[in-house]
């Protein structure tokens, strides 16, 4: 019996000039059509955006943000992990933030964090993968909308 061998991938930094590749791997793996790619948000150099490429179509994302803070310490928050279903368990979840974790500290910063939900199996596990972490910890997160009303809506309080 033969078995298909599982695709090759490339990981790839986007950078200005790649605003079409990232707007199908935002529409193909994140389901997301981001005006901000069209707004500029490639050309902020506080914005990292790499992806997992098969035969040049894109089925992994990550995206994330340098955060300075106001000590002088500069950190980079992971802030999206997605790999297409189709093409998980296939080790491209770990080689994006593999290339994270290199690019932090290429770059000199201190730190690289990430948030994920403790049940979500896929994402710890994908995360330990990578080595195990300077710390690790539960913690509740709050979020507000802060998005203008839409016009004609009740004022609310
Ligand atoms: C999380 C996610 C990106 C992982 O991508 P992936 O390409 O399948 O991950 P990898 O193949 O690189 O796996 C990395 C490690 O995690 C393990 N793993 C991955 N998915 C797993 C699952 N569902 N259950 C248990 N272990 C899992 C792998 O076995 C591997 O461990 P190993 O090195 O010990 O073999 C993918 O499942 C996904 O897109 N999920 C939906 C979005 C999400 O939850 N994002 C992360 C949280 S913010």
């Amino acid at each position: 019996m033969t078995s298909t061998p599982p695709p090759t991938f490339e990981v790839r930094w986007l950078a200005v000039g790649d605003e079409a590749l990232a707007a199908r791997a935002m529409h193909d793996v994140l389901d997301d059509e981001p005006r901000g790619l069209e707004d500029g948000w490639l050309t902020d150099p506080r914005v990292h955006f790499v992806v997992a490429l098969v035969e040049g179509a894109p089925v992994g994302v990550a995206y994330g943000h340098t955060l300075p803070l106001p000590d002088g310490r500069i950190e980079m928050l992971l802030y999206s992990l997605d790999v297409i279903e189709a093409y998980r368990r296939l080790g491209m979840g770990r080689a994006l933030v593999t290339a994270f974790l290199e690019r932090t500290r290429a770059l000199g910063f201190d730190e690289l964090w990430v948030l994920t939900d403790p049940d979500n199996e896929a994402g710890n596990a994908t995360y330990r993968s990578v080595g195990p972490p300077s710390s690790h910890e539960t913690s509740v997160m709050y979020t507000w909308d802060a998005s203008p009303p839409p016009p004609g809506a009740a004022a609310e309080g």
